[in-house]
Formats: structure tokens, sequence, C-alpha cells
């Protein structure tokens, strides 16, 4: 069986797999079937870097389908979504719908989604032993909220973070459970670096591989499948966008790309001190100059708010925090100097929970193994649980997640 991200041509199986369950009255409130056209602009409310549509294939057939859609519009809940899981009832209880909800948990902190919510029947029982042997708890009870065939029914929240978090649960429950959160938070931990590259294996077959390919020839220091991850996190992140040392405007291009396929409106701030370099491929007499026209040239100068000027001064700090208003940073680059600890307490307290971080300079330009400033600055935020790694990249590209909750009083 695979897993794999859905066709529009897959929906006449989708369809069929959602109506059958209809008569049954166990899973669905719907009370007729549906049609391919009737659904297909749900369908096209997916999109697999944020709220992807998976169907489990078995033989070239789809066995079984998982959706994400959002927990509920409003900003706050960003971080949450909804699923939905389907199995073809000839082929129910042979695992399918358990793979298609692990690869949910596993995938769902590379998608952005911290937390994941099911919405069950409470005569549901088969579902809900299961969403609850992965780790899922009754978040809530909606009593009689469904009437099916004239009877009142109930309906149970299920959800549970990604990944786990002990605090959720009560002390007894954490007692019976911590074997199990244990095992799952280590899958977790391994499974979003793999995910992550997946991702970025992913991306090689599409068109903006090519396009970031020429955007890193001739403007970039950075790794092409650096750009990509910048791209990809641009897309899918909350929030603004932050850079730091945008030199030519390489990783620039590549986040206002991401912002454009995301169809969101993004604050994406870059911020260079100028100068002139000496550099075989990259060389320049003006770097500002050559920012504003290479930003110009890839048509992104009204998407980025350039800042000039160092990053620490007051001066670059407000303009940055005006720029950014009341949102949260969602993603922040960092390939300035080696201060990195310096650049992220500028910020500290606008980013959000999870922002995405790409720090470069993390490995040094020789092969000695000595601890770059850089590295050292990361490696000490990534041992006090402020900074979790997702991965190493490029030639010397570090690149995680920012945790809120443990960065209290660490940066100085
Ligand atoms: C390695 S380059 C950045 C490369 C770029 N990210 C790319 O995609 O090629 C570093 C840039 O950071 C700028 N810079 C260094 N320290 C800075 C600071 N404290 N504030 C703002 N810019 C800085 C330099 O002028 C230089 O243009």
């Amino acid at each position: 069986m695979i897993i794999r991200d859905a066709l529009e041509s897959d929906l006449p199986a989708i369809i069929d797999i959602y109506n059958a369950t209809v008569p049954t009255r166990m899973v669905t409130a719907e009370l007729e079937p549906t049609t391919v056209e009737a659904r297909l602009p749900w369908f096209r409310e997916h999109s697999p870097n944020q709220h992807p549509f998976w169907v489990a294939e078995s033989d070239g057939r789809v066995i079984g389908w998982l959706d994400f859609k959002r927990f509920l519009p409003r900003c706050a809940y960003r971080g949450s979504a909804e699923i939905s899981v389907y199995v073809d009832e000839k082929l129910r209880r042979r695992g399918v719908a358990r793979r298609l909800l692990e690869e949910a948990i596993g995938r769902a902190p590379s998608l952005g989604i911290t937390a994941i919510v099911g919405l069950i029947f409470r005569h549901n029982e088969p579902s809900l032993k299961l969403f609850e042997r992965l780790g899922f708890q009754r978040w809530g009870l909606l009593p009689g909220i469904a009437r099916l065939d004239g009877v009142e029914r109930d309906l149970i929240v299920v959800g549970r973070h990604c990944p786990a978090r002990q605090g959720a649960t009560s002390a007894s429950d954490l007692q019976k459970s911590r074997p199990l959160d244990s095992l799952e938070s280590f899958r977790g931990q391994l499974n979003d670096p793999l995910n992550l590259m997946h991702t970025l294996m992913q991306y090689r077959h599409e068109s903006i591989h090519s396009r970031l390919l020429k955007v890193r020839d001739k403007h970039s220091m950075l790794h092409l499948d650096v750009l990509i991850l910048i791209y990809h996190f641009a897309k899918i992140c909350s929030g603004s966008i932050v850079e730091v040392g945008a030199f030519l405007g390489g990783a620039t291009i590549a986040a206002a790309f991401g912002v454009r396929d995301s169809g969101k409106r993004k604050v994406l701030v870059a911020i260079e001190q100028g100068g002139r370099l000496k550099h075989k491929r990259l060389g320049t007499r003006n770097i500002l100059r050559d920012l504003e026209r290479n930003l110009a040239r890839h048509r992104v100068s009204d998407m980025v708010t350039l800042i000039k000027g160092h990053s620490f001064d007051p001066a670059t700090i407000a303009a940055v925090r005006q720029a950014v208003g009341s949102d949260e940073i969602g993603l922040l680059i960092l390939d300035a100097d080696a201060a990195k600890q310096r650049d992220i307490g500028c910020y500290r307290d606008k980013l959000a929970d999870g922002c995405w971080m790409v720090v470069d300079d993390y490995y040094g330009p020789t092969a000695d193994a000595k601890i770059t400033p850089a590295r050292a600055d990361v490696d000490a935020l990534v041992a006090t649980g402020c900074l979790e790694p997702l991965g190493f990249y490029g030639w010397s590209t570090w690149v995680g997640r920012w945790r809120r909750e443990r960065a209290t009083e660490v940066v100085r």
C-alpha cells in the first residue's frame, strides 16, 4: 500500500468510498449520496503542502483516503486542522485507516499543523478506539447535535497535539500512557526531518526547481536545496517573513515566490546593510543597488519591504517591527554575520511558536572541524530546547523551528 497525494482523477473512487458510508449512519452526517461534480470545489480547496488530500492505493486502486481541512477560519486556529479518514468498506480492519492516520500525525509538523482534530459520532466506536489508540483524546462532546433517521446522535471531538504534549493529559493518564507517548514523540522527532527531505525531493519534479536554479546561479550564495526550502517555508508559514542579510536577493526572491504561490498576503522583510563584495560569481560594487535591481527583475519588489541598515541597529529593529505590525514571524532567515543569537534576540518576542528557521554558516568554509561562532550560537539554543533541529542542507545551512515555550529567559 502506498500513500500519495490525491489527483482529480481519483475523485470517482473517493466519492464511491464516501457514499458507501452514507447509509450506515455511522460515519458521516450526510444523509444522501453525493456526486463528483458536487465535491469538486471541496477537493480543490486542498493543497499538498498545507491541507493535503491523500489516498491510500493498493494494486493501482484507491482503497482509502484522508484529508486535512482548516479547523476554524479564525487566524488563531491556523495551526489546527480537522482530518477525515475513509476506507473502502471491503477493506476495513486491515490497518488502512491506521496507516493514513499515522502518516497524518507524522507529517503534521512539517505542514505547519500543531493540533489535529477529528469529529466522530459517539456511536462510531471502532473509529473512536482507533483514534484513541493513536494518542487522540476526547476534547469535547456535542450532545444530540445530529439527527439521523429520527434518532438524536452525539458528536465527540477528538484531538491531539503534534508532536504529543505530555502536559495535556491528566496525571493518571500520563502514568498509563508514558511509554506510548515517548515512543510517539521519538517517532515524531524522526518523522519531521524525514518529511522535510521528502518534501524537498518532491519539489525536484516541479517547475519551481528550475526557476530557483536560475535565481541561485545569478544571485545567491546559498545551495539550491536551501532556496527550495525557503520557498516552501514561505509558502506554508503563517505570519510574516524576516530575512537578515539579503545580499543580492537570492533567498528573498525564493521567499517571495513562496508567498506568491501561497495565494496569501504575507509581510516579507529583507534587511541588508549594503557594501561591496569581491566574488568570482557574485561580485558587486553596490549590494543594495543590485539587490533592488534583482527584486525588480523578478517582479517581487512590491512584495518585499527592504530595510537598509545593520540588523542590530535600533532603527532597523523598529522598522522591522513596524512592517510586521501585530503579526508574528513565521519564517526567519539568518544569513548575515555570525551573531545568530544577537539577531534572534532582536525579534524573539515576535517569533511564532514553530517559526521556521533557516540559519546559514553553521559549518565553516574549510573542512576543519572548528566550531563556527554561528554553530556555537545555534547549538546553545538547541541545547535549551528553544530551537528544534530539522536538518542540515547545502553547504552550511541549519534548518529547524523555534519553540516558544522553551524560549523564556534563554535568549540573551
Ligand atoms: C552571505 S550574504 C547573504 C547571502 C544571501 N542570503 C543569498 O541568498 O545569497 C550576507 C549578507 O549579509 C549582509 N550583512 C552582514 N551583516 C549584516 C548585518 N548585521 N545587518 C544587515 N546585513 C548584514 C552582508 O552585507 C551580505 O550582503
